[in-house]
């Protein structure tokens, strides 16, 4: 069955053509970045414009990648939950007017699970060639999300912990954005990192690794350290500004947050399979550092696949689809998803 995704959560105006739940005809994903760049964040109303004005080409760009004509596509999913109200509406209306026009399936997609179904596409896993077996651990960590939780089924996870305050991507793009690194600034910190000495700065831990908070991460202490510390840790030396330095030791303090919270969570429940998903999933030094661990088998999405793309979308929802599933056309978008709550813990 070929399943056309559309994904406008956020900043990528996204739309692929993925069949049967995970060979991917096509993959389009139009990135709004110069257009956000001089505010250095997203700016809602300029994304949602955006959107409106890019959705249909991209569309377009899906289906002729995938050499097909809009009556060959056999369902139409979108995101509509959570992300930025404005973005999401104009993909979810695109999509429901696509199903409608054609009278085929439609499927409104959590974002969230999208993101943990990304590695079952065509990659990695493939490559491996070893299907994932349930449960698993799931490590989503996102702009929005830090999330360990365990999933049963991809439509069936319960979230361990997940991040008090601020999320992981946020965290990084705060600290670009208050250094001038560049936009978007988890990509940035991750390139800069490569030249930097990560024992260069210390920059401060969260104490949340015992009872009730022992797989949470928080990040608002490590992100004001680094933004009201900045003559601290932007310290000359031989005259050049150790940016590289900031940037490596920064990006190493939030991953290391990640991955204690993340063993913890492996050490107590047994399960040794950690599936990631989420723009942060791209990082290249919590790739490296879960490569170390010989004990657990961590599958990541290939990196086109970790930042928001509608092939995910399309692929999740194929599964929906074919258990018989239905989202009525008058489905509205959500902003925050109320089913991410923690399990809590004695
Ligand atoms: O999943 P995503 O594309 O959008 C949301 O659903 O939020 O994630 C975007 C986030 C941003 O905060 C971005 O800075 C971060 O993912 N990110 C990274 C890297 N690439 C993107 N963070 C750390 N290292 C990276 N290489
Ligand atoms: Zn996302």
């Amino acid at each position: 069955m070929k399943v056309l995704g559309i994904e406008t959560s956020c900043d990528e105006c996204a739309a692929a053509v993925v069949e049967d739940g995970s060979k991917i005809l096509s993959n389009v994903v139009a990135t709004q970045i110069p257009f956000h760049a001089p505010y250095s964040g997203v700016v809602p109303e300029i994304a949602s414009r955006k959107h409106t004005e890019w959705i249909y080409g991209v569309v377009k760009e899906a289906l002729e990648k995938a050499a097909l004509e809009p009556k060959d596509i056999e369902a139409v999913a979108a995101t509509n939950r959570p992300g930025l109200l404005g973005s999401l509406l104009v993909g979810l209306s695109f999509a429901k007017a696509f199903a409608w026009s054609r009278d085929i399936p439609f499927i409104a997609v959590d974002h969230m699970l999208a993101h943990l179904y990304a590695a079952q596409l065509s990659g990695e896993l493939s490559a491996h060639n070893e299907p994932l077996a349930y449960p698993y651990l799931g490590l989503l960590v996102s702009g929005g999300h830090s999330i360990i939780c365990r999933a049963d089924a991809y439509d069936d996870i319960t979230v361990l912990g997940a991040t008090i305050d601020d999320a992981a991507g946020e965290a990084f793009d705060k600290v670009a954005k208050h250094y001038s690194f560049g936009y978007p600034g988890g990509a940035v910190i991750d390139r800069m990192a490569r030249d930097g000495d990560s024992g260069a700065f210390r920059f401060p831990m969260p104490s949340l690794h015992k009872g009730k908070h022992r797989y949470d991460v928080s990040y608002s202490g490590l992100k004001n350290a680094a933004i009201n510390q900045l003559d601290l840790f932007r310290i000359k030396k031989g005259g050049v500004d150790k940016n590289e330095d900031i940037a490596a030791s920064f990006q190493k303090t939030a991953v290391e947050i990640l991955l204690r919270a993340l063993f913890n969570a492996c050490e107590d429940t047994g399960i040794s399979t950690v599936v990631a998903g989420g723009g942060v999933a791209a990082n290249s030094y919590l790739r490296s550092r879960l490569a170390q661990r010989q004990d657990i088998r961590c599958v990541f999405p290939p990196l086109e696949l970790c930042s928001d793309n509608g092939a995910m979308i399309a692929g999740i929802a194929w599964h929906y689809l074919v258990r018989g599933d239905r989202s009525p056309l008058g489905i509205t978008a959500s902003a925050r998803v109320e089913g991410f709550k923690k399990v809590t813990r004695k």
